[in-house]
């Protein structure tokens, strides 16, 4: 049995969208996948295949790591801990999804499980690589256990899951992985929009030093009372407008806007404003696809809209331009 959830970018207002303020997002068809099978032994065994990791455990140790975990996050929230220490393994994410699923829909398991786990979204990159992932078994579990959850349950499980990672997320990843499509998300609530017609590129510059959950903190502390926030909300409203009439040359004039916006709250490394600032020479624009970063040189997806694919400046960075396209479907059973 297996299950598949898609990645996005964020077209408009990424960091914005947890003050309250609307982002403008795009499921994109980069997938993960679960397969779920039957074990004999009873415990729950992970493989992350692309990680080459693996863990098993009974129900009992599960319980008590998320015990563990949530302690954590607790103390997270009160400035004891940074979000890099609150979850130290990859898979305790998908052990803590595990135990509160079953525990949430009261499940007793009569036999072991399997889970493999596998993804062709670059992970830590700004494109909802741990969302999806988390989608994918939740779909997968529902199917494999014959329930019947609510949209808004995948939600909440899936946001709770991925709290422990991105610290205080605005949901924006597991809803569009849930929902697929492109809508306009704000306050964990979308509007659904027609798939924009302009074509762009994303290309990887590399994954991030700091995490999702470390860009987000980061800027809380510094700008978390910012009235920069306004801003983010005018350009994504503005980009919208843009989109809808299909005007590249607005869209440009957005995207320029926002990435100011975006160095500006410091996610947007120096080695990374000079490749955009090549691509704003040739006519283009471009921007971060997702958290950005806050250390080091690379930050994940850039998003580029302009006439033609941005292969040279690509090249001469040494990054990597993906062929991505919108997803119309959310997570599935397949
Ligand atoms: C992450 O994909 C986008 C951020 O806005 C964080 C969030 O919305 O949770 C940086």
């Amino acid at each position: 049995m297996k299950a598949l959830a898609p990645g996005k970018v964020i077209l408009s207002g990424e960091h914005a969208v947890v003050y309250g303020k609307p982002a403008l997002v795009m499921a994109v068809d980069r997938f993960a996948e679960a397969t779920i099978s039957s074990n004999s032994d009873s415990r729950v065994h992970f493989e992350l295949v692309d990680f080459d990791e693996n863990s098993s455990l009974t129900i009992q140790a599960m319980r008590e790591l998320k015990g563990r975990l949530m302690r954590n996050y607790q103390m997270f929230l009160n400035g004891e801990l940074s979000i890099r220490e609150v979850i130290k393994k990859p898979f305790h994410l998908f052990e803590f999804l595990f135990i509160t699923f079953i525990d949430g829909v009261q499940l007793k398991l009569d036999r072991g499980v399997d889970i493999q786990l596998k993804s062709n979204i670059p992970v830590g990159s700004g494109m909802g690589s741990s969302a999806a992932t988390l989608l994918s078994v939740l779909k997968g579990l529902t199917e494999y256990f014959k329930l019947e959850l609510q949209p808004d349950e995948f939600f909440n499980y899936g946001l709770e899951a991925e709290k422990l990672q991105h610290g205080k997320p605005s949901g924006v990843d597991p809803y569009v992985s849930l929902h697929g499509g492109f809508v306009r998300f704000q306050n964990k609530k979308a509007e659904n929009l027609n798939m924009p017609e302009l074509p762009f590129y994303l290309v990887n510059t590399g994954s991030p030093t700091s995490t999702t959950g470390e860009c987000v903190s980061h800027v809380a502390d510094h700008f978390g009372d910012s009235k920069i926030w306004d801003d983010f909300e005018v350009v994504t409203n503005e980009m919208q407008k843009a989109l809808i009439k299909s005007d590249l040359n607005e869209v440009k004039r957005w995207i320029r806007e926002n990435n100011s916006l975006l160095a500006t709250i410091g996610v947007v490394p120096m080695h990374i404003q000079h490749f955009i600032q090549d691509i704003e020479k040739n006519g283009g624009a471009a921007k971060i696809a997702g958290a950005g970063s806050v250390r080091g040189s690379n930050a994940g997806m850039v998003t580029v809209f302009s006439d033609h694919a941005p292969t040279a400046i690509t090249n001469k960075f040494g990054f990597e331009l993906l062929n991505v396209h919108g997803e119309a479907h959310g997570a599935r059973v397949v």
